[in-house]
Parts: C-alpha cells; sequence; structure tokens
C-alpha cells in the first residue's frame, strides 16, 4: 500500500515537474521571439533624460543590432514605422579618393553608433543614368537609420568627375565633405595595381607601370594616364571649391589612418560634430592581415576584403623620383589650400 502510494507521488511529482519545465521553456522562446519580433518600445521613450548627444552606448548598440536586422530585410513595414526609421539622405559624402582607403575610413565611421554607411558605392551623382532616375531613386538607395543618426555614403570617382559638384550642391549646398589622400606616387601606383590585378583575372596582359606614367616620346610624365591626373588632387579640389567652400570639407590622411586609424577618426568625429565613440577599443591590429581591423563587439569583429592592402608591382626608382617631383608643386598647393600639411616627399 505504501509502495503504491509512494508510486503514485512520484508519478505527481514528474508530471508536475514537466509542466514546470515546458512552461519555463515556453516562456523563454516566447520573451525570446518577442524580443526580435516586437518593437520594444517607442525609441524615444527609451533614451529618458539623455539628451541625444548622451544616448548610452549599450542602447545604442542594441540599436544597432536591430538596425542589423532591418538592413537584412527582415522588418516589416510596421516595425519600420513604429522605429521611426527612415531611409535618409547622406549628411556626409566620402568623395575620394580612388585608393586612398575610402572603403577604411567608411567601414570604421561606421564604427560610431551615430552614423549608418550605404554599403554600396551608389555612383549617383557622377553616372548620368542613374542621375537621371532622380534624387528618390537615390534616396531609396540608402539604408534605414533612425532620425538622429547620419547616413554616409562613399563613391571615390565623385572627386574626379567634372558634374559632380554641381550636382551635388543641388541636393545640398551644406553637405559635409570628405576627402581621403595618400602619398600621390603610392596613390597612383595602388591605383595601377587595381587596373593590374583586374587584367590578370581575365588573364590578359597589361603595360608596366612606368610604361603607363612616362611618355616615351618626351620623357616625362604621361599627365594623360588617369592614375597620374587622379592623384593631381589640387586640380580636382579646385573645381569643387566652386561651388563649396573649404570649411565643408575634411582632408583626411590615408596614410596614417592605416598606420594609427584612432586620430584620424577622432578628427572625423569633431568635423562632423558626433560625440567621440570609436575608441581603441574598436581598433585592433591583426598582423596576418597586416591592418587593423574593426571590432563591433566582444563577439563581431571584421578586417577588410583581401582586395585591400594589394602588394604592390616593384618601380624603377627613377621613375618615382620624376613622379615625386612632377607632384610636388601641386602638392604645396594642396597643403596651402586646405591648410593640412602632409610630409610628402
Ligand atoms: P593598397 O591596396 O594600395 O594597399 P580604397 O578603399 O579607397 O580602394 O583604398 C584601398 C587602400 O586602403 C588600400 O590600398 C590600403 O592600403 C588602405 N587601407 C587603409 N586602411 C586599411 C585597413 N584597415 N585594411 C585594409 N586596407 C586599408
Amino acid at each position: 500500500m505504501l509502495f503504491k502510494q509512494q508510486a503514485l507521488l512520484r508519478q505527481k511529482l514528474f508530471v508536475l515537474g514537466s509542466l514546470a519545465i515546458g512552461s519555463l521553456l515556453y516562456l523563454v522562446a516566447r520573451v525570446g521571439s518577442l524580443d526580435r519580433l516586437q518593437p520594444i518600445c517607442p525609441i524615444d521613450g527609451r533614451f529618458g533624460p539623455h539628451g541625444q548627444d548622451e544616448i548610452p552606448l549599450r542602447a545604442l548598440q542594441f540599436k544597432r543590432g536591430l538596425l542589423h536586422e532591418f538592413r537584412k530585410g527582415n522588418a516589416t513595414k510596421e516595425q519600420i514605422r513604429l522605429h521611426n526609421l527612415v531611409q535618409q539622405l547622406p549628411k556626409a559624402i566620402i568623395i575620394g579618393v580612388r585608393k586612398g582607403g575610402t572603403r577604411a575610413l567608411l567601414e570604421m565611421l561606421n564604427l560610431h553608433p551615430a552614423v549608418v554607411k550605404a554599403s554600396q558605392e551608389i555612383h549617383f551623382f557622377d553616372n548620368d543614368e542613374n542621375y537621371a532616375k532622380g534624387i528618390e531613386w537615390y534616396r531609396k538607395k540608402m539604408p534605414f537609420s533612425y532620425p538622429h543618426q547620419i547616413t554616409i555614403e562613399k563613391s571615390p570617382a565623385y572627386f574626379i568627375t567634372e558634374e559632380v559638384p554641381e550636382r551635388i550642391y543641388k541636393m545640398n549646398s551644406s553637405i559635409k565633405l570628405l576627402i581621403i589622400v595618400r602619398e600621390p606616387t603610392t596613390r597612383a601606383i595602388s591605383d595601377y595595381t587595381q587596373v593590374l590585378e583586374g587584367k590578370e583575372r581575365k588573364n590578359k596582359t597589361y603595360y608596366k607601370f612606368e610604361k603607363l606614367a612616362i611618355d616615351p616620346t618626351t620623357c616625362e610624365v604621361n599627365t594623360k594616364y588617369k592614375a597620374v591626373r587622379t592623384s593631381i588632387y589640387t586640380k580636382h579640389l579646385e573645381r569643387w571649391l566652386k561651388y563649396f567652400p573649404i570649411e565643408q570639407f575634411h582632408i583626411v590622411d590615408g596614410d596614417r589612418l592605416i598606420t594609427e586609424p584612432l586620430p584620424e577618426l577622432q578628427l572625423v568625429e569633431k568635423f562632423l560634430n558626433l560625440p567621440p565613440r570609436i575608441s581603441q577599443y574598436n581598433l585592433y591590429f591583426n598582423a596576418t592581415r597586416g591592418f587593423y581591423c574593426l571590432r563591433f563587439n566582444i563577439v563581431f569583429n571584421k578586417c577588410l576584403a583581401g582586395s585591400k592592402g594589394r602588394i604592390h608591382p616593384e618601380v624603377d626608382p627613377s621613375v618615382i623620383t620624376k613622379l615625386r617631383k612632377f607632384f610636388h608643386p601641386f602638392n604645396q598647393k594642396f597643403y596651402q589650400i586646405t591648410g593640412r600639411t602632409f610630409n610628402w616627399p
């Protein structure tokens, strides 16, 4: 009899225990999915008494996670509305220079919780076909963001394309413009290396850099070669200055961004009137890559793609000297106009 009662009690305890564990599992699963699927509460209310500039970093990281979901296209229209998400025109554009470190700059700025990057180069202002599609087309290419955030896009071809300054001016005459530059000869060789790699991928042969950079008939620098022309920064900048005052530009040192990125990023934060949020924690040197990589949080970090940071071919030192001599006066003018001096030879 006693044995029977004990067995019954054990059975009851087992059923109750299973029910309790089941309910617990259900609750965990439900809360988890609610967290992901439902808007947690209106954004403004979440940040209490803090001003916009003082939004606690943890809350911003939460928002960033949520934005990631929206970018992946997992958001419903209702969620977008409830979170006040918008596709905003950029408040700042990295207009160039090609091979200056434009991708690294964009990705690093995107570490800032108040910055949202347009991942792709949009080529709206330099491509007539895209430009003809109108400003709404451009806006729709932008990522979703919270109203207090700023969107940044980069298309390095903007810097050298004739029509672009006027077109950007027509969109927003007070936009902030970022130009990242490298020592002009190194940049030209980097430019060449990218084209060379493209040719090799297609099993095509290509000229040596020396042959393109030096005019064989005069033995002078070939100013018709695009990689040379792009490195004459002052010529391009002068065109932009017909539309925008110099105060609207910020020059980033692309060579320093490679070796010591944080101070360069801090200058950009200041220029964009953003509270300083990018720290040394967000950047770590990866010896295998030979470059700084990005740390977003304890679990998520990334390095730039292998196409960034190519090994350059060796170039005849006399050609390098010739190019450096050629760029020298243009560099001086560039320092004078921008107020930023570099130790370029
Ligand atoms: P190289 O391939 O000549 O080394 P862009 O993004 O404008 O095309 O510029 C590419 C350049 O970004 C690379 O040129 C590389 O040197 C530079 N760069 C700067 N910071 C980098 C980083 N953290 N990781 C990889 N490349 C970086």
